[in-house]
């Protein structure tokens, strides 16, 4: 990830944490309507699971300038995802759902770069938890 990406993913922090409900509201629809396979991933998932993301997404963004502030929160997605099955090949799904419901919420103030750097952001934390749900699921 570079510096310009992580300034411009940090800048929009104060935005996440403002609409990041709105967004995780608006992701899921979009989510289930491109991907009905994710549906049965999130059959047993708890009420206030866009609550959860949200607050995982704000503090990716707030964090992003020294990460190992959310080695805690990682340990816990990668054993939610792991008791969930969730597998590598899901990531592209939320990818896009996610980016679509950050561009449909903040509107203008999601400009392409904004878009961009998010994108790369998202990749970023997605391998992260790749790479630990994989230790995760070969010692299980
Ligand atoms: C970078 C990407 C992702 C982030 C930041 C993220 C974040 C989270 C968070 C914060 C939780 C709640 C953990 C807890 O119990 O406290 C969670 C659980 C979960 N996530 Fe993810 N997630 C990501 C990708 C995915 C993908 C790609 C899928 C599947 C398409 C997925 C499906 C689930 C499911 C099914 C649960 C369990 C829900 C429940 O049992 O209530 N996540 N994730």
């Amino acid at each position: 990830m570079t510096k310009e990406t992580k300034a411009l993913v940090k800048a929009t922090a104060p935005l996440i944490k403002k609409h990041g409900e709105a967004i995780t509201q608006t992701m899921y629809p979009i989510l289930f309507e491109r991907y009905p396979d994710a549906k049965i991933l999130f059959k047993n998932a708890s009420d206030n699971q866009h609550k959860k993301l949200a607050a995982s997404i704000y503090a990716y963004a707030a964090n992003i300038d020294k990460l190992e502030a959310l080695s805690k929160a990682i340990e816990t997605i990668a054993a939610a995802h792991v008791k969930t099955a969730i597998k590598p090949e899901h990531y592209p799904w939320v990818r896009d759902a996610l980016l679509s419901a950050i561009k449909e919420v903040l509107g203008n103030e999601a400009t392409p770069e904004v878009i961009g750097a998010w994108g790369e952001a998202y990749d970023f934390l997605a391998n992260v938890l790749i790479e630990r749900e994989k230790e995760l699921y070969q010692n299980s």
